[in-house]
């Protein structure tokens, strides 16, 4: 897939995650051969008011290119500038976030809402092209608002017509959680509509489901959220079916426990040994959430708050996973459980405040 000078080839994009795609992750996934990855979605107007907590979440380093920031934004006079700002940072994409449901970004007119707001959507993108220059936009939308109001063919027109160079397209509306499936048709749709590049997301876990999705739809490439989670295989085991045909299989215990502790040494580097631990929890339980012990890790690993105790912790937890001493659980309703509640670590203040950033 070509994204102005960009080419990514067929690989999968790792999705923007709040609280999730900070630098570190974000070399976990490019190492394991993802095409492109994004910040954490920022506010403009933080960007612009050079808000600390907004450029500690924005900040990125040139070798992690080609990189992706979200902006989530509604005034286009605020996009402007962040995008003015945004230059020196040099992204490869700026993409508008019109997909983010959380109920206290939409009251705010942000994310999702201007699904609604074809006026305003026109305006931004519009905005938004011109402040960039050279710099391709993408913006990334949802169906619409709910099942009586399907909006995404008329914003994908909208979006290709005032000059954008690539949509994504989550197959969800805005009313739904996560019990609801994506329904990937929707993605062909837009993709039959619009010459320019489409991504397809909604509910890859697996390899084969991204091809999948590509098969189907013939979007031009796929974004990739909860399937990433601790588990960053999945785009080196879509490169190698996209190159040989074959799936390397999933990764064996040792690889998964090494990914695991080389991710959380990057966390530590990056922000410390108190945060780094802090930070690690959630994804050492994504890691670990598909083989037996589970439970056990869970309350084990809020107990550590020393980086040795953890990594001995989790080579431990790994050996005992190979020796087969835990007891049966049910992974199928545990890995369910972490399907439908992703943000199982935030409460709803905290998901407010990632809305702020
Ligand atoms: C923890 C978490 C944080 C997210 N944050 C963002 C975000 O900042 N911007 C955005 O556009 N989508 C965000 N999303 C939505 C994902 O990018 C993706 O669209 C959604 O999870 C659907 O893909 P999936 O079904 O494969 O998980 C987030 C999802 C999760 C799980």
């Amino acid at each position: 897939m070509k994204i102005g000078n960009l080419d990514i080839g067929k690989k999968a994009i790792l999705a923007p995650m709040a609280e999730v795609t900070d630098a570190p992750f974000r070399q976990i996934c490019r190492e394991h051969g993802a095409g492109l990855t994004f910040t954490q979605m920022v506010s403009a107007k933080g960007v612009v008011e050079n808000a600390f907590a907004t450029l500690k979440v924005l900040a990125f380093s040139q070798s992690e290119k080609p990189i992706g920031v979200q902006l989530l934004g509604s005034d286009p006079e605020y996009i402007a500038k962040a995008i003015h700002e945004l230059h020196s940072f040099k992204p490869d994409l700026i993409d508008l976030n019109c997909g983010c449901s959380v109920p206290n970004v939409c009251r705010i007119g942000l994310g999702a809402s201007i699904l609604d707001k074809p006026d305003l959507l026109e305006k931004l993108v519009k905005t938004m092209v011109k402040a960039a220059g050279k710099i391709p936009v993408s913006v990334k939308i949802r169906v619409g608002g709910d099942r009586q109001h399907v909006t995404l063919m008329r914003n994908a027109k909208i979006i290709e017509d005032n000059g954008a160079s690539l949509i994504t397209v989550h197959a969800r509306f805005r009313s739904d959680s996560y019990k609801q499936e994506a329904d990937w048709s929707w993605i062909g749709k837009v993709k039959e509509a619009v010459s320019i590049p489409v991504v397809g997301n909604g509910s890859l876990f697996e390899p084969e489901e991204c091809l999948r999705m590509m098969n189907q739809t013939g979007c031009d490439s796929v974004f990739i959220a909860r399937g990433a989670l601790g588990n960053p295989f999945i785009f080196s085991r879509l490169n190698a079916m996209l190159s040989t045909g074959k799936d390397p299989g999933k990764p064996k215990i040792d690889e998964v426990a090494s990914a695991a502790l080389r991710h959380l040494s990057l966390l530590i580097k990056d922000s410390g040994q108190l945060q780094g631990v802090k930070k690690a929890r959630k994804h050492m339980i994504w890691y670990f959430r598909s083989f037996k012990g589970i439970s056990s890790f869970i309350e084990k690993i809020y107990s550590l708050e020393e980086a040795p105790l953890v990594e001995e912790y989790i080579s431990e937890h790994a050996d005992k996973i190979k020796k087969n001493v835990y007891p049966e659980e049910d992974l199928s309703s545990i890995s369910q459980s972490f399907k439908d509640r992703v943000l199982f670590w935030m409460n709803e203040k905290q998901t407010q405040e990632v809305a702020k950033q």
